[in-house]
């Protein structure tokens, strides 16, 4: 019996009888607290939390082998890009955080993609200077230089403790042998099988004869990935930027008008950043920096938000939701003009999240009415001198923590495979801003500071981020959903914050989500009719979501216990918890 099932069971007597914290009857610590209607995962050595179930199990199997937490993110993000093809990636990029528990130190590992050599500023605007969105999100040059490859090796080589072989092992053997479809990747791969089997090469790889979807339970193997992974298994970053893989990608771009050549595959950079830093309350809040927006605006709208008092609002009722949706109106506003890739761009961070900046934002709001968006401007501060992403979080028995998200920007990006290689191209040339002022698919505006110029990173969202309560690691989080990965992320930890909810807890509660334009308030099922009504009559728009905003993957160390919950949003994802670990590796 696993020990969260012991757990409960032992507790459950206990549960009915009192409503206060819970603690176990041999040694008076806090185990679960009953006081909430949804439960997360408990273990003692290790967790792991990610979109899909198999790939989650390849991380708890790294750990339980005593690998550190970023073996198991390496592994789990290698086996991602086998079992979830829509966000897990080699042919994506994106943004891993890392709490090294020895050096207390964390570190931002930034494997974004990057304009290939030849992009230029206007190479989507059509012959009337508007944005062509199906040369930005579905051709070959909607493509960005892949980065996950050097990030994840990036990370092994710098942070992990096992060899590159040991790690990428299981997701080579699931494309080779196979793995069972799930009821999540049958419905994903059924829902776009005309956009995908429009690709030949999407098509044969990933749909049955004829175009035809495979069905939960059915085996599905991937040989040209397995090949290509266990090329980047036996040459390490030269399996991927070099050689076959390499020719392959470059064959694929000038067969059909890409851009990606050798260059800019072998001139392909990590690069470690300072992470974005802010406090909310006594907490620690460690993200990711541009060019994610993620932790910039992250920590500028709790900085706005501590200035109020949420908990005597209350959670999710209509004062606090109207504060929060004017502080990320405010965010988003700012977002739009100043951020983009700090290597191209002087992206005033610090003014930014400077909690005296957020104090005059907070002035300009009004605690009754709101403001709309086109009374609030992109503020005039000067720069400094100087629909699929998926996240994942693990943290090991020493407390190292990693938060990653990566992303192919759309569901399976661009959807186009690299015939012979098995992977599909990401789309996140989309994530510039194509034309000032012309909203990105997420409806995101930009101008300058996200320009389209070559070898830039385009702006994102992603916002990976770690919480530490008392100077200590306490919880890994982050999410897919576009733009709304910031609220989202934000709405997660001031649960658990402000609102003291367990992380499961935090992560079932209803979310809204505002990006300044356009200019209404998207809310979940679960934001009651009467408070929807309220804000209505303070000036807010909303607007139901048919569909739920992001999808979390938290982790979460309270004492000697580990926690995590897999957000129920979206179909497939698992978090697995570790009991024993054979020695340390
Ligand atoms: O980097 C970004 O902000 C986007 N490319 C993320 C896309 C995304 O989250 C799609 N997911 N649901």
């Amino acid at each position: 019996m696993s020990l969260v099932k012991k757990l409960l069971l032992s507790t459950s007597v206990a549960a009915v009888a009192s409503f206060s914290n819970q603690v176990s009857a041999t040694d008076e610590r806090p185990i679960i607290d009953y006081n909430y209607r949804f439960l997360p995962e408990i273990s003692r050595k290790g967790m792991v939390s990610s979109q899909e179930a198999i790939a989650t199990q390849v991380g708890a199997d790294i750990l339980a082998q005593g690998g550190n937490a970023v073996d198991a993110a390496v592994a789990v993000g290698f086996a991602l890009a086998v079992t979830l093809p829509q966000a897990g990636n080699l042919g994506g990029g994106g943004f891993m955080m890392v709490h090294l528990a020895e050096e207390d130190k964390q570190v931002a590992i930034d494997y974004r993609e990057m304009a290939p050599a030849r992009a230029h500023r206007d190479m989507f605007l059509d012959e009337n200077g508007d944005v062509d969105r199906k040369l930005a999100g579905y051709s070959h040059l909607a493509a960005g230089v892949p980065g996950t490859v050097a990030g994840l090796h990036h990370a092994l080589s710098e942070y992990g403790t096992m060899s590159l072989p040991e790690v990428i092992a299981p997701a080579i053997k699931l494309a080779r042998d196979g793995f069972k479809v799930s009821y999540a990747l049958e419905s994903s791969l059924a829902a776009r099988t005309k956009r995908l089997t429009s690709n030949k090469a999407t098509a044969k790889a990933y749909f049955k004869e004829g175009g035809v979807p495979y069905s939960a339970g059915e085996i599905l193997t991937l040989p040209d990935l397995a090949n290509t992974l266990q090329r980047i298994s036996d040459l390490g970053l030269d399996g991927f930027y070099r050689g076959l893989t390499a020719d392959l990608i470059v064959t694929e771009m000038a067969k059909h008008g890409g851009f990606i050549t050798h260059d800019d595959l072998t001139n392909y950079k990590v690069v470690e950043r300072t992470p974005v830093r802010g406090t909310y309350k006594g907490y620690d809040i460690v993200s990711m920096p541009p060019p994610s927006s993620g932790g910039v605006h992250l920590i500028q709208i709790l900085n706005i938000l501590e200035g109020y008092d949420l908990q005597s609002s209350g959670q999710n009722s209509a004062q606090t939701l109207h504060l929060m949706i004017e502080a990320m109106r405010r965010a988003y506003a700012d977002r739009s003009k100043h951020l983009g890739d700090p290597d191209f761009y002087a992206v005033p961070v610090n003014q930014l999240i400077d909690k005296g900046y957020a104090g005059e934002l907070r002035s300009l709001i009004d605690p009754n009415k709101a403001t709309p968006s086109s009374e609030v401007a992109p503020s005039k501060i000067l720069p400094d001198d100087g629909p699929n992403t998926t996240h994942y979080s693990v943290v090991d028995q020493h407390g190292n923590m990693v938060a990653n998200t990566y992303t192919l920007n759309y569901s399976y990006g661009s959807g186009i495979t690299v015939e012979g290689a098995g992977f599909i191209l990401n789309n996140e040339m989309d994530d510039f801003s194509a034309k000032p002022g012309s909203p990105n698919a997420y409806g995101l505006v930009g101008e300058e500071a996200n320009a389209i110029e070559p070898k830039k990173r385009p702006l994102s969202s992603m916002t990976p981020t770690l919480v530490f309560k008392d100077g200590n690691p306490w919880v890994a989080t982050g999410s897919p959903g576009g733009s709304t990965i910031i609220t989202v992320t934000l709405q997660t930890i001031l649960n658990m914050m402000e609102f003291n909810q367990n992380v499961a807890t935090a992560t079932s509660f209803a979310r809204i989500h505002h990006q300044w334009l356009p200019d209404r308030t998207v809310v979940e099922n679960g934001i009651s009719p009467d408070t929807q009504r309220l804000l209505e009559q303070m000036g807010h728009t909303l607007v139901d979501r048919k569909y739920t905003l992001g999808s979390t993957q938290t982790v979460a160390i309270e004492g000697e216990y580990f926690y995590g919950y897999s957000d129920p949003r979206r179909p497939g994802a698992k978090t697995i918890g570790v009991d024993e670990v054979k020695e340390s590796k």
